[in-house]
């Protein structure tokens, strides 16, 4: 591996992430400029532009060999990971941000030839720091995260999922995930899907799907998962590129593949 210095990073990763919640915090009652992008219900503000500007100025002037992945388009053009590349949501869960204040989070991952090496998700608001360093466990402010428990079955598990699989515009065969719902013993969506990677590694949900994840999403609550012995796969049961958006899940190892295998097929 290239010189990658995973304790700075870290530190200094971790400094601009603690500053950027503070930005967020001290505004979150100003009036809010509210876009949207895709469609209406696709929002976007002022301030995941303007998080998203800090962590790239941040990053450029401290680190400028380094490659940017990130939402709002100040990144660069990213379609591999060689080299080191940061991987950025300024604001994830920005429907939450907008309407409810609160349960949003920041997401940060970096990346270094492909292997990913450090992941932050901050929970704003509640001022929850989860963060990891590939090989040293996975941490919730000062408490390191159990592993996993060696089995669980799926009747008595939490699925996370969003609920578009039950819109119309749907990729996904909506019958078998009406099936998986009345398996599992119960369902919760938060909207942040980074803050649902973050509840997996800590262990308080089991399965979470997802057809429409960005790398930005998910880069670096995979990366808390794997610390304590989660996985994450696209839903074909193929391995994540971490530069395209997939179809995905992430689940207990003892469940993963009577999921994806008998609960999940993509419509094309
Ligand atoms: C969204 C959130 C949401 C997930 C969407 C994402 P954004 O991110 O993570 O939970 O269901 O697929 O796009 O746009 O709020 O950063
Ligand atoms: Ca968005
Ligand atoms: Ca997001
Ligand atoms: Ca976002």
């Amino acid at each position: 591996m290239q010189d990658f210095k995973q304790e700075d990073v870290y530190q200094q990763a971790k400094a601009w992430v603690k500053q950027a919640g503070v930005l967020i915090r001290e505004s979150i009652n100003q009036p809010r400029e509210v876009d949207t992008k895709a469609d209406e219900n696709d929002l976007v503000t002022e301030m995941d532009r303007k998080i998203e500007k800090f962590f790239t100025d941040h990053i450029r002037a401290t680190y400028p060999n380094d490659r940017i992945l990130s939402e709002e388009g100040y990144g660069d053009d990213v379609r591999d990971l060689k080299g080191t590349v940061w991987i950025i949501d300024p604001i994830d869960g920005t429907m939450n941000f907008v309407h409810q204040k609160q349960m949003f989070s920041i997401s940060l991952a970096v990346y270094c030839a492909g292997s990913g090496e450090i992941g932050f998700v901050y929970d704003v608001m509640a001022d929850i720091l989860y963060h990891a360093k590939k090989g040293q466990g996975a941490f919730k402010n000062e408490q390191q995260l159990d592993m996993l428990k060696p089995e669980k079955i799926l009747t008595q598990s939490l699925l996370m999922v969003n609920t578009i699989w039950c819109t119309k515009n749907s990729r996904i065969n909506d019958e078998k995930i009406r099936a998986l719902v009345q398996t599992v013993r119960g369902v919760r969506t938060y909207g942040s899907a980074a803050l649902e990677f973050a509840y997996l590694a800590e262990g308080i949900v089991d399965c979470y799907i997802s057809v429409k994840l960005h790398p930005w999403d998910l880069a670096a609550g995979c990366i808390l998962y794997n610390e304590v012995g989660g996985k994450t796969l696209q839903m074909t049961g193929d391995a994540l590129t971490m530069v395209n958006q997939e179809p995905i899940i992430a689940a207990h190892p003892s469940i993963i593949k009577q999921v994806i295998d008998e609960y999940l097929e993509l419509k094309n």
